[in-house]
């Protein structure tokens, strides 16, 4: 049995105390030895719980001896210069999603990644969650023939002002906050190699922050994407899946507790059937993967394909909803 991969946690963050830390000790061979945040009551509060020592400065958690990788759960505008520092210092670094704010310096921080011979790997626990493996099984059966056109949302009610979702300054707004997983959907089941074809976003002017948007991407194969989300709706987070028979329809998509089944409705020639898909532990999973990645097992490269090519496809969102014309043609590598 290898040794447990010793994490160090910067920031004292809602999804680290709700999710992640949590996860992490429910997973075999991960350990939180160390937690880093800048107040001390609040940092010595979330050492506690997760038996795990206080740090006041994240530099400081990065010269620790006891930490062989990084947990980043930072405002996203963080995430690059920390990501970075923690690749620098040795450290492998699993990153809350988005990986960094735009794609230029998610390619940069990849390829430091890779100089340091480090693992790095963007948070997007959704993804792995089996239940969309069920979904494409059900594709591959043929129990809604060919796949002509995927749609995603993803929206909740407002938050409380100051969340740094309304900060720009820190990277906020609902295109890095939950477009991003109605677009790794697309990614999955509409083909990898999207291309985007027109977008829209929302800009609130009192914070300068995207608040609702849609996006418009096709397949080189010919299925089409919709995608919508934004922060002043109803919580709805589905997807689904119409094709030339049929259609699939997955009504939590998203953060699905470790104990639920999330529902699919298979529909075909009017009649309507639910499949309960298995419960899975996505946050588990996907810190077990990660230490696996940190021991030298599981498909690395193919995650940060999936993080570059999403990131990108992020950045023209941005562009074509700012200048109303989506790069006609553009194919991804
Ligand atoms: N919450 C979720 O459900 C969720 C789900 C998936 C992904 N994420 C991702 O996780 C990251 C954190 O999200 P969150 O909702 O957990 O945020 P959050 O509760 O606001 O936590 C962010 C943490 O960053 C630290 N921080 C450093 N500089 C800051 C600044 N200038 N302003 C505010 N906080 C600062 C704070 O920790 P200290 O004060 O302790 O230093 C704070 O607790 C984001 O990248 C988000 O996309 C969140």
């Amino acid at each position: 049995m290898s040794a447990d991969v010793r994490l160090g946690v910067l920031g004292c963050a809602d999804i680290a105390w709700r999710r992640m830390l949590p996860a992490a000790e429910r997973t075999p061979g991960v350990c939180v030895t160390a937690v880093a945040g800048r107040d001390q009551r609040r940092t010595a509060r979330f050492a506690e719980r997760f038996s795990a020592a206080a740090v006041h400065d994240y530099g400081e958690l990065l010269q620790r001896s006891d930490i062989d990788a990084v947990y980043i759960a930072l405002p996203n505008s963080l995430h690059h210069e920390w990501a970075c520092r923690a690749v620098q210092s040795g450290r492998h670094v699993l990153v809350e999603k988005p990986m960094t704010c735009c794609y230029r310096h998610t390619v940069e921080l990849i390829a430091q990644a890779r100089a340091n011979r480090r693992v790095l790997m963007e948070n997007v626990t959704a993804q792995r969650h089996t239940q969309h493996e069920e979904v494409e099984l059900l594709v591959a059966e043929g129990r809604i023939g060919t796949l002509r056109s995927f749609s995603a949302h993803f929206g909740i009610p407002p938050l409380p002002a100051g969340n740094i979702r309304y900060r720009s300054d820190l990277g906020g707004g609902v295109l890095l906050d939950l477009g991003i997983y109605t677009l790794r959907a697309a990614m999955r089941f509409a083909g990898p190699r999207l291309a985007l074809r027109g977008a829209v976003l929302r800009t609130d002017p009192a914070t300068g922050v995207d608040m609702s948007g849609a996006a418009l991407l096709a397949s080189s194969e010919g299925v089409d994407a919709h995608l919508s989300f934004g922060f002043d709706h109803d919580y709805a987070c589905g997807y689904t899946l119409w094709g030339s028979q049929g259609s699939i329809r997955a009504e939590r998509a998203v953060s699905v507790p470790a104990d639920t089944r999330p529902v699919l409705t298979v529909s075909r020639k009017g009649e309507s059937e639910t499949v309960l898909a298995a419960a899975c532990d996505q946050d588990s999973v996907t810190l077990a993967e990660f230490a696996d990645q940190t021991r030298g097992r599981g498909a690395a490269a193919a995650h940060q394909v999936a993080t570059l090519r999403s990131a990108r496809l992020l950045d023209a969102v941005r562009t074509a909803a700012r200048t109303g014309a989506a790069p006609l043609h553009r194919r991804q590598p």
